[in-house]
């Protein structure tokens, strides 16, 4: 079933694997043999991994995947094992890291080192494992995706799906920041949460006029950048909300993919900006080969300073993986998931 010559003896591991793409009820338990790492690579013997939405889009084929797939961009442990030239993590050191590629939901994983950081000994696996993609993402986007003028303190944005395990860490990062972020969610009780969270205000963007709530609040001018994770559904309405040459950074597609964009109705609304990013390119093209540590020990100096709380994730043991996926796209959940292998 696995494609590798270099297995470790013959210990085979517990997997959650596709071998189509279709609804929660494909994800299927499977033995398989973790491979020793080879140049440049490291195997990490995981605690806790990241359940992510990205996860869900590997699953159904939104972003396509190689068959047979081990699911899963994210976990915390420790390294069990290293290949040549990988210098900066060793043996025994506990670990985390959001990679590029799927394969995490598993008991262990080998993977480039590039991605993979030191933890702080005060971040336990669940909490890194909950923390790793989810505040890189924020991290790339708060600090290297803003628009063309530069945000000040005080300033509004728009962060949308702000009660999720990405919108929870936006909201206490932006407040760190001293921008006033204004949160959407799906439910009033969704909305206290962002709001705890270090939300300014918080709109329920189910029963709410969104655009009209962000120009009240806004004093009738918009937000210089709206962080728009839902996709389709929230799209037309993001733009509404931006001010003349405001950004609009969509970063995801919770509710679909935003179908395809005339050009013109950037115009329309005020010479508006689009971007769409990822996390794999800000880890990719960054401060060169450290880019990954940077990043998390901006987020871990954050978290020491309890200026960004992780609070311990709702967990679910690894053969529940398909639970957690049904749980998180039927908007169940608020902050992160994890898996316990
Ligand atoms: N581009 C990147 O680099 C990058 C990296 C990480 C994550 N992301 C994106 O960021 C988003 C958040 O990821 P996450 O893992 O933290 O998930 P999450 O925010 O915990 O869960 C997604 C949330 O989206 C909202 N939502 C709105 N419409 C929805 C719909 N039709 N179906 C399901 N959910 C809907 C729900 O909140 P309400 O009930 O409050 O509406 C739901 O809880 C995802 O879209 C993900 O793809 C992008």
């Amino acid at each position: 079933m696995h494609h590798s010559s270099a297995v470790v003896g013959s210990r085979s591991m517990r997997a959650i694997q596709i071998e189509r793409t279709g609804g929660p009820e494909v994800m299927k338990p499977a033995e398989v043999s973790p491979r020793d790492p080879g140049p440049g690579e490291v195997r990490v013997r995981h605690h806790a991994c990241g359940v992510n939405f990205i996860d869900t889009y590997h699953r159904t084929g939104l972003y396509p995947v190689a068959f047979p797939c081990v699911l899963g961009v994210e976990a915390a442990g420790v390294v069990e094992a290293v290949g040549a030239g990988v210098t900066h993590v060793a043996v025994g050191d506990r670990v985390g890291y959001a990679a590029p590629s799927p394969g995490s939901y598993a008991e262990a994983r080998t993977l480039p080192a590039t991605p993979v950081v030191r933890l702080p000994d005060m971040l336990d696996a669940p909490r890194a494992a909950a923390v790793m993609l989810k505040g890189l993402t924020v991290q790339y986007l708060l600090r290297r995706t803003r628009p063309q003028r530069d945000l000040e303190v005080g300033d509004f944005i728009l962060w949308h799906a702000a009660a999720g395990g990405v919108g929870q860490i936006a909201c206490q990062w932006a407040k760190a920041l001293g921008l006033r972020l204004i949160g959407t969610a799906g439910t009033d009780d969704k909305c206290q949460l962002a709001l705890k969270a270090g939300a300014a205000f918080a709109i329920n963007y189910r029963s709410d006029d969104v655009v009209a709530r962000v120009k009240e609040i806004t004093g009738g001018r918009g937000v210089p950048v709206v962080y728009d994770s839902v996709g389709k559904d929230t799209w037309e309405r993001s733009l509404d909300c931006l001010e003349p040459r405001g950004l609009m950074v969509s970063f995801g597609n919770a509710s679909g993919p935003v179908p395809p964009v005339a050009l013109g109705q950037l115009a329309q609304k005020g010479s508006l900006h689009v971007t769409r990013p990822t996390l794999s390119t800000h880890l990719q093209d960054g401060h060169g080969r450290d880019t990954a540590q940077q990043m998390a020990d901006e987020m871990f100096a954050l978290i020491a300073d309890a200026k960004l709380v992780i609070d311990a994730p709702r967990t679910y043991p690894l053969d529940a993986a398909a639970q957690a996926h049904r749980d998180l796209e039927g908007r169940a959940t608020t902050g992160a998931l994890v898996l316990i292998p």
